[in-house]
């Protein structure tokens, strides 16, 4: 078995789409889910995740993650214009508070990665939640193989013109990672943006009987006509796309650099390229067909 996984995610549709994904590729290695605030709200998204993974029959531990960023002055903005007031097209079940872990966090994830031993530490969501470990538990840097997310665009954004969303959340975490992981594989607007589809697609990829197809139907669909609306060509699978990188990297074309983030007013969340560092492989081209074959392969 490849190592196991930490996943850090905003659930959000297409988390719950690269939820899928993980579950039908490697569900044994998914050790815990962290969720996090981000498209909605942290109850939200935790009892999104309890949600999918009810949907999938998947036993995975939802630990509590961040409720928000840490400087208290970031702009607070979700996404429920394009995942819906729950986060999931209204799909969203409302769980016993008990079902997830809550607490000291931080630990209970130090705690995983040492049990693990090492392991890779996905992250579909903001940075928050593993700089956050990183400044508890500098040592946690050793246990993770390598950080795969989704994040940042270079010269493009869907927050502003110049900034994504998960690094707009909270750019000062998302640089203080880009910065002191050693490995990321980082999947960018300028492929995942690549990655939609159409209502003729989700019509087909959805038309099996299982409940998890027939839900996919519906929050797919939702999420195509919001996705449009504000600018994008199809329900688009940041996400799964993010998770595919680490998974099938024989699907991209990766370049190896360093990512710099701006945190001043002017350029708030921009994510450029720099040559100071070569830790992070950033995705730069896809075989965007296969990715959707994939995605599609993993609805049951
Ligand atoms: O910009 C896309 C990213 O922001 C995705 O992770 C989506 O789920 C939202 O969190
Ligand atoms: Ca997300």
């Amino acid at each position: 078995m490849d190592c196991p996984i930490i996943l850090d995610t905003d659930p959000g549709i297409d988390d719950a789409v690269a939820l899928m994904v993980l579950r039908r590729f490697c569900p044994e290695r998914v050790k815990l889910l962290l969720a996090s605030y981000g498209n909605v709200s942290l109850e939200r998204t935790v009892n999104n995740a309890l949600t999918m993974l009810e949907l999938l029959d998947w036993q995975v531990p939802v630990v509590r993650g961040a409720d928000g960023p840490p400087r208290p002055d970031s702009p607070r903005e979700d996404a429920a214009h394009v995942h819906g007031a729950d986060g999931l097209a209204g799909l969203g079940k409302s769980f016993p508070r008990d079902c997830a872990w809550e607490g000291d966090f931080l630990q209970r994830v130090y705690d995983a990665l040492r049990e693990a031993g090492q392991a890779d530490y996905i992250i579909l969501g903001p940075m928050t939640n593993l700089a956050l470990l990183l400044k508890r538990f500098p040592q946690a840097k050793e246990r993770i193989r390598r950080v795969i997310a989704m994040g940042g665009g270079i010269g493009l954004g869907n927050v502003t013109p110049e900034a994504e969303f998960n690094i707009h959340c909270d750019p000062f975490s998302a640089a203080e990672v880009l910065c002191e992981m050693p490995e990321v594989v980082l999947a960018p607007l300028n492929v995942t943006n690549r990655a939609a589809f159409s209502l003729e697609e989700i019509g087909r990829i959805t038309a099996g009987a299982s409940p998890a197809a027939r839900a996919m139907e519906r929050i797919l669909t939702m999420n195509y006509h919001a996705c449009v609306q504000y600018g994008e060509t199809g329900s688009t699978m940041h996400d799964s796309t993010a998770v595919l990188c680490g998974l099938f990297p024989e699907l991209f074309r990766l370049e190896r650099c360093g990512i710099a983030v701006d945190c001043g007013e002017a350029h708030y969340g921009r994510t450029v390229r720099t040559e100071e560092r070569q830790n992070v492989s950033l995705a730069v081209d896809g075989d965007i067909p296969a990715v959707l074959r994939r995605i599609a392969e993993s609805i049951p």
